[in-house]
C-alpha cells in the first residue's frame, strides 16, 4: 500500500493504552526497515495506533493479521471494510442530529443514553453497532470503553460541546488500509497459527494496574490478571523459540513500588527498556503526565 504523506491514516477511535505516544520508542527497536518483506500481527489491537503506523510507514508489509477479543471493535473493523459509506451516512446524520442539541443539555443527554441503550441490546444490524459503538467513543466521557459484569457499556455522557463524530476522509482512508488486513476476533493465542517466515508481533496487552485504585483493564467481561501476564509471556517464548520477533508493552509496575519485580522477573531472559509516556486516560487527572511505561523485547538492541 503506497501512502503518500498527506495520506496517512490514523486511529479513528480514541482507546485507553493508545499507542501514539509510544510510536516513536517503537520505531528505535523496529527490526524492519522499508525495503523488508514481512508479516505483522497484532493480537490485541484496540484502536490499531501501531497497525496504522506500520501500514503508513512499511510499504512492503506482505500481510497483516490484526486481533481483539473485544467483539463490537472487531465489529467495527469489518464494517469499516465491507460497508465504509454507509458507515459514513449514518454517522453524519447522528453527527448533524446530535449537534443540533449543543444547547439543550437535557436533550443531548436522552440522546446519548438512547443510543446507549441501544447498543446495549446488541440486537442491532452489524451496521448500526458499528456506528453506535462509534458516536459512544466519540461523545463519552474520556473516549472511555467499560462495560460491567454483564457486559453492558457503562460509560457516562462526555461533556464535549460538539465532538466530531464522524470523520468521513479518514475512514475512507481506514477502508482502502484495511483491504489488505486479515481480521480476527477472539483471544490473542489464535494468532500463532498465522506466523511465516519474518513476523513480527506487536504485543499490546491490557496494562497490569499499577495501584487496585487505577485499576482500568476492563477493556471486556474478565479482567487480564497475573496468571493472563503469564500466559502472554509464555506465548512470547514460543513465538520466540519459532523465530520471529516481537516488541511488547506493559506497565512499569517497578517504578510504582521499587519491590515489584514482576516484570522484570518474569521477563528476565529479554530486554527491558523503560520508556517515557503521556497516559491521555486516567480516572484521576492530577495524576495524569509522564509516567515509564515498559517495552520489553526479543529483537536485538
Ligand atoms: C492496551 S489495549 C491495546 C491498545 C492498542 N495498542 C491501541 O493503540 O489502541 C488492550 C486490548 O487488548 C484486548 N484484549 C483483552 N484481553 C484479550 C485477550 N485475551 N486476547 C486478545 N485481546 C484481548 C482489549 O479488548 C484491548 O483492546
Amino acid at each position: 500500500m503506497r501512502m503518500g504523506s498527506n495520506k496517512k491514516v490514523k486511529p479513528f477511535l480514541k482507546w485507553a493504552g493508545g499507542k501514539t505516544q509510544l510510536l516513536d520508542d517503537i520505531a528505535a527497536t523496529f527490526p524492519f526497515s522499508k525495503q523488508d518483506k514481512f508479516t505483522f500481527i497484532e493480537p490485541f489491537v484496540g484502536s490499531g495506533a501501531v497497525l496504522f503506523w506500520v501500514l503508513n510507514h512499511y510499504p512492503n508489509v506482505q500481510q497483516c493479521i490484526i486481533n481483539d477479543i473485544n467483539e463490537d471493535l472487531i465489529t467495527t473493523y469489518h464494517t469499516i471494510r465491507h460497508d465504509v459509506e454507509s458507515l459514513i451516512d449514518r454517522l453524519t446524520l447522528w453527527q448533524t442530529e446530535y449537534h443540533a442539541l449543543t444547547d439543550d443539555k437535557e436533550a443531548k443527554k436522552t440522546y446519548y443514553y438512547t443510543k446507549r441503550a441501544a447498543f446495549n441490546t446488541k440486537e442491532e444490524s452489524s451496521l448500526t453497532q458499528a456506528a453506535l459503538f462509534i458516536f459512544l467513543n466519540r461523545t463519552c466521557f474520556n473516549g472511555l470503553y467499560r462495560v460491567n459484569k454483564s457486559g453492558g457499556y457503562n460509560v457516562p455522557i462526555g461533556s464535549y460541546k460538539t465532538p466530531m463524530i464522524c470523520d468521513a476522509d479518514n475512514l475512507r482512508k481506514v477502508n482502502e488500509a484495511l483491504q489488505r488486513v486479515t481480521i480476527l476476533q477472539g483471544d490473542f493465542e489464535q494468532t500463532l497459527k498465522y506466523a511465516e517466515n519474518d513476523t513480527f508481533f506487536y504485543l499490546d496487552p491490557p496494562y497490569k494496574p499499577l495501584s487496585v485504585s487505577s485499576s482500568f483493564n476492563a477493556y471486556a467481561k474478565g479482567e487480564f490478571n497475573d496468571a493472563e501476564q503469564t500466559r502472554l509471556k509464555e506465548f512470547c517464548d514460543t513465538i520466540s523459540e519459532q523465530g520471529h520477533t516481537w516488541i511488547l508493552s506493559n506497565s512499569d509496575v517497578k517504578q510504582q513500588e521499587h519491590s515489584n519485580l514482576f516484570f522484570d522477573d518474569l521477563y528476565s531472559d529479554y530486554a527491558i527498556n523503560r520508556v517515557l509516556a503521556k497516559r491521555a486516560i486516567n480516572s484521576n487527572s492530577a495524576k495524569r503526565g509522564s509516567i515509564y511505561e515498559l517495552l520489553i523485547t526479543n529483537c536485538a538492541a
